[in-house]
């Protein structure tokens, strides 16, 4: 974030989660090419069509690591340690723990998230459903470094980041990430890592440009985020969402296209588009299994299985932390 953009979101008296926001976008606004980070998707209404997305037909990723996940529920089951606290990175829909919850003996569930209410509703619903189960929240930006609960000190410790989440990452981040976990958890502890796998072009393109348009939804959202949160003037009709499937950095990206020629005000800025110029909003990269393999060594975790489904779109890992 540059001093200028930061100085101009802070005159603004904006609480300091959207004073971050406008800064980051127009940091993002004013490079070249135009960038702004996928984690600002998540707002409720991105979050509700990225709920949509997942049962997309053309969006196979959540149906194959949950089929994953059931189909090798018994050898997950024998690998996590009885009583252990299982930890999740990021708080989303709860279908994919609840699995784990249902076949596992887990002691305590901690979930991570930095949005403290979402965190709060998805703590409660499962302990309604699975009253015995020490539940114990954490409000943090898990890909900093946080503080597990006292309450979970003893037990032993399994990491889950489903939905290939890392995907999302930048390498160098990936990287970070997966460091930082190890370091949480410690040594000894497990891993269970959802990562989408390379494959053909169609299917790739299919799963992020759907015919119902839903993907679109959520790729524009962002700027409707920006205009209602950051009084911008955007038009939606003026842009247009484009993915595609960038095979030598193995990764889909996704943009949105100016239409035209066009000036928005952001915060009493003036962002200026080219007809054709693009906001890349956000990357998500596709593994094979040994550059994954690879990726975890080099961050101090030891492969020890990877599952995949019968046509190879997706795989789940379990990682152990080296000492
Ligand atoms: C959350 N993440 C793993 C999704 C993905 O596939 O990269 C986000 C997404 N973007 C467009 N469709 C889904």
């Amino acid at each position: 974030m540059n001093v200028r953009a930061t100085a101009s979101a802070k005159a603004q008296r904006f609480d300091p989660q959207t004073s971050t926001f406008a800064a980051d976008v127009l940091d993002g606004l004013s490079r070249q090419p135009k960038q702004l980070s996928p984690k600002y998707f998540y707002d409720a209404a991105g979050s509700e069509l990225f709920e949509q997305i997942t049962v997309l037909p053309e969006y196979y990723p959540t149906r194959t690591e949950l089929g994953i996940l059931s189909a090798r529920s018994s050898e997950i089951a024998a690998i996590i340690p009885e009583g252990a606290a299982l930890v999740e990175f990021g708080a989303g829909a709860t279908t994919k723990v609840r699995l784990l919850l249902q076949h596992c003996r887990i002691g305590a569930y901690v979930p991570v998230d930095i949005s403290g209410d979402f965190l709060k509703a998805q703590a409660s619903a499962l302990q309604r459903d699975f009253p015995t189960l020490r539940v114990a929240p954490v409000v943090a930006d898990f890909t900093a470094p946080f503080e597990l609960p006292k309450a979970v000190a003893g037990m032993p410790k399994v990491g889950f980041f489903p939905g290939s989440t890392l995907g999302n990452f930048e390498p160098h981040e990936a990287s970070a990430f997966l460091r930082s976990a190890r370091n949480i958890l410690g040594p000894g502890a497990l891993m269970l890592i959802g990562v989408d796998l390379e494959k053909s072009d169609r299917v790739l393109h299919a799963a992020y440009n759907d015919a119902a348009g839903v993907t679109a939804r959520f790729n524009l959202n962002l700027l409707t985020r920006i205009d209602r949160e950051l009084g911008g003037d955007f038009d939606l009709a003026a842009f247009t969402h484009r993915a595609i499937y960038n095979r030598e950095r193995h990764r889909i990206e996704m943009h949105l296209v100016s239409r035209k020629a066009q000036t928005v005000r952001i915060l009493g800025r003036s962002v200026s588009f080219r007809a054709g110029e693009s906001i890349h909003t956000e990357n998500s990269y596709k593994y094979s299994l040994e550059r994954f393999t690879t990726l975890a060594k080099s961050t101090g975790w030891t492969p020890q299985i990877s599952w995949t489904d019968d046509e190879n779109l997706f795989s789940v890992h379990a990682l152990v932390a080296s000492a």
